[in-house]
């Protein structure tokens, strides 16, 4: 590559989970330390920055297709500099930086906080892969956080030691490490100085994390939390996304004490057949998931759940499909995810007898989320007529309008004199399949 200007706007576009989200936000922070600037709403950046997934195919696809359309027509010295950032770069560094000469930078999810080094290399013409996964050293590499959104996330865990046979996140992320307690009760009194008044832990299996507290004493992720709820500034925590196996009683019962700690549960269950569930390798049986839900909701009866459903996992026959559809009943999920199964490359799933159609699997996931849906939309009735706290996120479509979240992570819009980062009491008047018509009742202290 010719050697070119240092970049001066840039772009990052994050796909995945949140902690791609959140990874993409702690580069932008780098390059802004550099004086780099975020490019202007609808004008093109001079780096881009794909922040890229891996979960499902159609997700990895989407690495080409942009580099493609970046580049789509232009010489070296129009065309941005590109930085493949994230899962598929961490999968598959070596075969983008072969098949896609646009690219200058590779860097893995483990390696980023190297970013600024590779961009001197890039801008001399070099190009750059970083895929190392060197434990934690990351985070102590990225600078200090000065703004930050009313509704923030925080990585306390990374990696995954669980192997569902059909996940690409234990290779892309490697094994499960968490983040000293200090370092995160100090990063999230950042976050609040820096307007945060919701904070999401998050880890690829968050309820594993485990540290020393302040006085030597091992805590779980219930007792970060129990200390975390005591950070003035701080009205709402939240936690994603769990594991079954991991959720202990101390974290159930945390549900019931701390009320900053909202009454909102992500716990992927992917089917409801218990041979399925072991072809996975998914350390529970269906009755053990829900029993496991039914402490949860003792602890904390307004207790909204989610979670991650696949449909067409390798051998799953028709009876099996409706196990997950009776589970899905059983349950009353207040929102869901459901993705079709992807073969994954490396994954044993991907190998596995009895492949299932794409007819048959497209069929499955209609039906399935019609009855998400139509619980989705039950539960937001269920709470019609309710006054509740809502974190004020953004403005709404409409003038005037704003758009915030309840307690039970519904979207609920509204109109009034209020700002971003305002907590405000509103009565839900209207329930949609998605959302909530509201109507302001006052504001709160935050
Ligand atoms: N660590 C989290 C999130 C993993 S990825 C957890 O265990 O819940 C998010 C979701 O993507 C998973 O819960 C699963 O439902 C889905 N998923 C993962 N691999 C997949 C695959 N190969 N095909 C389809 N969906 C997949
Ligand atoms: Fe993937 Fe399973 Fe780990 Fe979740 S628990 S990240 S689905 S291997
Ligand atoms: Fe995707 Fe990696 Fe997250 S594969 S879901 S971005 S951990």
């Amino acid at each position: 590559m010719k050697p070119t200007n240092s970049p001066k706007t840039y772009r990052v576009k994050s796909f995945g989970c949140q902690m791609n989200v959140y990874d993409g936000e702690r580069m932008a922070e780098m390059l802004g330390e550099r004086g780099i600037v975020p490019a202007p709403e609808g004008e093109d950046a001079d780096l881009v920055v794909l922040n890229t997934c891996h979960i499902r195919e159609k997700a990895a696809e989407k690495v080409y297709s942009d580099i493609g359309r970046l580049t789509k027509g232009k010489t070296q010295d129009k065309a941005p500099m590109i930085a493949v950032a994230g899962c598929v770069a961490q999968a598959e560094g070596e075969e983008i930086m072969a098949r896609a000469p646009a690219v200058s930078m590779v860097v893995g999810p483990q390696a980023y906080h190297r970013l600024p080094e590779m961009l001197d290399k890039a801008v001399q013409g070099e190009r750059a892969t970083d895929t190392d996964m060197p434990a934690i050293a990351k985070f102590a590499a990225l600078p200090e956080r000065k703004r930050t959104n009313p509704a923030s996330f925080l990585t306390v865990q990374e990696g995954c030691d669980k192997f569902c046979t059909y996940c690409v996140v234990p290779y892309t992320r490697g094994a499960e490490i968490s983040r000293p307690y200090g370092d995160l009760v100090t990063e999230a009194r950042k976050l609040v100085d820096a307007g945060a008044k919701e904070i999401t832990l998050l880890g690829q299996n968050v309820s594993a994390w485990s540290g020393e507290n302040d006085k030597g004493q091992a805590v779980g992720l219930a007792g970060l939390i129990r200390d975390l709820a005591k950070v003035d500034g701080l009205a709402r925590i939240r936690y994603t996304t769990s594991h079954p196996a991991d959720m202990d009683a101390d974290l159930i019962a945390a549900h019931g004490e701390i009320d900053k700690l909202m009454p909102f549960l992500h716990l992927p269950v992917q089917a409801g057949s218990d041979r399925v569930l072991k072809a996975m390798n998914r350390s529970h049986t269906a009755e053990s998931y829900l029993r496991l839900l039914e402490r949860f909701r003792a602890a904390r009866p307004d207790l909204a759940l989610s979670g991650d459903f696949i449909v067409g996992f390798p051998g799953e026959t028709d009876a099996e499909f409706e196990e997950t559809l009776k589970l899905v009943d059983a349950v009353g999920y207040a929102q869901a995810f459901s993705f079709k199964y992807s073969p994954r490359p490396g994954t044993p799933a991907a190998s596995m007898e009895g492949q299932v159609a794409k007819e048959v699997m497209d069929e499955r996931l209609q039906r399935l989320q019609a009855a998400l849906n139509r619980d989705q939309w039950a539960f937001n009735r269920a709470t019609e007529g309710r006054t509740c706290e809502v974190l004020v996120e953004r403005k709404g479509k409409h003038p005037g309008q704003w758009l915030g979240k309840t307690p039970w992570l519904q979207s609920a819009w509204f109109e009034g004199d209020v700002g971003i980062g305002d907590l405000v009491q509103v009565e839900l008047v209207e329930a949609g399949p998605n959302s909530l018509a509201g109507q302001l009742r006052e504001r709160v202290a935050a």
